[in-house]
Formats: C-alpha cells, structure tokens, sequence
C-alpha cells in the first residue's frame, strides 16, 4: 500500500484547494511549486516557445506557480523594427498563463545587451525618446496582465570602465546613472499595481570583476532607489552559477540578508548551472551540480526575503547553455546538463537538490 508523508499531503491539498491541474507529481504528491509554497516561496521558470510545440516539456510546467518569459518580452522582440510592435509571441504567453492560473512575470523591458541593431547609432535625444516610448506603449497594453515586469537586466558591467561600475549601452548613454531609476519611475507611473523588479548576473560566484564588483554596485544603488522612494518591488539574483568560477555560499547567503535588510523581496531569478568545467561522466557531473544547487539555495533561503526560485528554464533539452556550450566549445559529444529534468524530461538529481533545500527552509 503506498503511504503518504504528512507533508506530502498537506501538500498535494494545497495544490489541489489551488484548483491547479494535476501536476506532475512525486509518489507523495509533491511539486516543486507545492513545496515552495508550503515554505512561502514561488516556484516558476522561464518558458520559451517550446511549452506551445512540445507537450512533454509543457506538462513539466505543472511544477511552477510563475512563469518568466524567456524572449517574449524583450525589446528585440517586442519591437525588432524602430517603432514597430510585435506583440504577438508575448499576448501567446499572457494567456497562457491566464489560462494556467499562473503568475506571469515579463522579463525584460530593458538590457544593455541583446538589443536589436536599430537602436546603434541613435542619437541621445532619440534614444530618451524610444525608451520612454517603449515604457508607454508597453507596459500600458501589459497593466493587469502582467504581474510582475522585470524592469531593468543586468545594470552593471565593471568591465565598461563606467562610472558606478554600470554598463555602457544605449540607456545609460540616452540618461546616465540615473537611467534605471527613471525606468521605475515611469513605468510604475504608467501601472502601478504591477510588482517591480530589477534583475542582476553574477552575484553568486566570487570573481574579480564579476560579483565581487557587482555586489557592492548592486546594493548601492538598491538603496539609493529605495532611499529615493523609487517603487522597487524586488530584485532578481539570476544564479547562473558557473562551476569554473570562486564562489562562497554563505558569502551569497549574507548578501541576500543585506539587500534584505533594504526593504526588497529576493528572487534567485535565473537558476541553472554552467558545468563546462566538470567531468564528463553524467552522474558525477548530475552530483556536483545538485550539491552545489542544494547548498547555494539552502543558505539563500535562510533569508525570509528570498521567496521566489524561478529556473531558467526546466529541460536541458532546451536550455540556452546549449548554444553557449556550442558557441564556445564547438561539440556535441556532451551537452550541458544545467536543470531539474533531463533531456527526456525524466527528472535528475537537481530536482532533488531544489526539493530539498525548500524543504530544508523553516516554515513560514
Ligand atoms: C537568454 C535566453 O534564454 C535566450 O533564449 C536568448 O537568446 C538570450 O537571452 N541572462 C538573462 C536572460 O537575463 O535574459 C538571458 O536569457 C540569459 C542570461
């Protein structure tokens, strides 16, 4: 007879009292997103096109409460023509997870990476002209059917040789420093239930230039925008967390407690693993990776702030690590192994690691 862990019951219920579909499920019932909220965290991961064409993935997102949007949202596909919208794959991911029940979370209105090419060579007056623009037509079309907007991505890039440790680019040459505070202000001038949140790389290893930079540069300006009474929801720690770089845990798990310490919810907004440097044998590969992933979330978790744990992405079979992976080692004879299910959507010992460092968490 198969029994039930308390837990796993109250579990299942809360899933089942939330009127979500069945989801896919542990022998107790559990989910990734039914464990999360028994310990007041959501659970979501980033989607891409492939949940409407590959029903095996899409059924893994019975896990999730949020989805993030992996592209949708992003200017070179909102408006990959100077002043021409398309809103097409981004309205396809508003009613799915309308439909779903799900916490929509549109990630991102601005980067300073991954733009599209019109935006080369505008002037500063033009470039204030379609930043602000992009905020108006935007997120106005957006209010009430998206939740949450990942505002700003990835602010800061030391190596840019910018004042502040910021990122050269478009927004920060149309305004300066201040080009992240203006974005916040006037989106939530424009909807101002929407929950806010500005989204940063890096904060988890301990590299010169990278974290050890950025950290610092990140918690300075989150107070200076609280400080400012800027509408700063949240903040997005993205843990891409590469194996080839230093890093210290508890080091992250202290930094979380800080920007907690300024008034700000915390997502581990990104989560997945870049193994690049590991042995190539699967299991001790799968085993590194779930150990390294139980630890960061366990001492992340540890700060009551930290209540969002979004994946970027659930299958390896569609991470992006695989076009990097390619990019920069040029072979298939192994693949990236980065996320809680395999290539065959069977689950890994990551999804063990993110189970257990929920489950690690004092409940609420
Ligand atoms: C990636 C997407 O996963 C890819 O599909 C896209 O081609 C490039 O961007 N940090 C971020 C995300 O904030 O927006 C990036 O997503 C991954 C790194």
């Amino acid at each position: 007879m198969q029994t039930f862990s308390r837990r796993g019951v109250i579990e299942a219920l809360a899933t089942l009292a939330a009127g979500a579909a069945a989801p896919r499920a542990m022998a107790d019932g559990s989910t990734l997103g039914t464990i999360a909220q028994g310990v007041g965290v959501t659970f979501g991961s980033a989607a891409g096109g492939q949940i409407y064409t590959d029903t095996a993935y899409e059924k893994l997102f019975a896990e999730t409460k949020l989805v993030a949007s992996e592209w949708q949202f992003k200017m070179s596909s909102l408006q990959a023509q100077k002043g021409v919208y398309d809103f097409w794959n981004a309205d396809q991911l508003v009613d799915y997870s309308a439909r779903k029940g799900k916490t929509l979370k549109a990630h991102c209105l601005f980067w300073q990476a991954n733009n599209p090419a019109w935006l080369t060579g505008l002037s500063t007056a033009d470039l204030q002209y379609v930043f602000d623009k992009h905020i108006d037509t935007v997120v106005s079309r957006y209010a009430g059917k998206v939740q949450i907007w990942d505002v700003v991505n990835e602010p800061f890039w030391p190596a840019d040789g910018q004042p502040g440790g910021f990122g050269a680019g478009p927004w920060f040459q149309a305004f300066g420093q201040d080009w992240v505070k203006r974005a916040f202000q006037r989106v939530a001038a424009v909807d101002a239930k929407a929950r806010l949140y500005l989204n940063e790389s890096q904060c988890d290893n301990n590299a010169a230039g990278l974290g050890v930079a950025i950290r610092p540069a990140l918690l300075k300006l989150v107070g200076d925008l609280k400080h400012s009474g800027v509408p700063l929801a949240g903040v997005g720690l993205e843990s891409h967390l590469d194996m080839g770089l230093p890093y210290d845990d508890a080091q992250f798990g202290a930094y979380c407690a800080q920007l907690s310490n300024l008034g700000v919810s915390i997502a581990i907004s990104e989560l997945d693993v870049r193994d690049f440097t590991l042995p190539d044998a699967i299991a001790t590969r799968d085993k590194m990776i779930a150990d390294r992933v139980q630890k960061f979330l366990t001492q992340a978790l540890s700060t009551r702030a930290v209540d969002q744990v979004v994946t970027w992405g659930l299958s390896d079979k569609y991470s992006w690590l695989k076009g990097l992976w390619q990019t920069q080692r040029g072979t298939t004879f192994r693949q990236p192994r980065p996320l809680p299910y395999d290539d065959q959507m069977q689950k890994k010992p990551c999804w063990n690691a993110i189970a257990g460092a929920l489950r690690s968490r004092p409940r609420a």
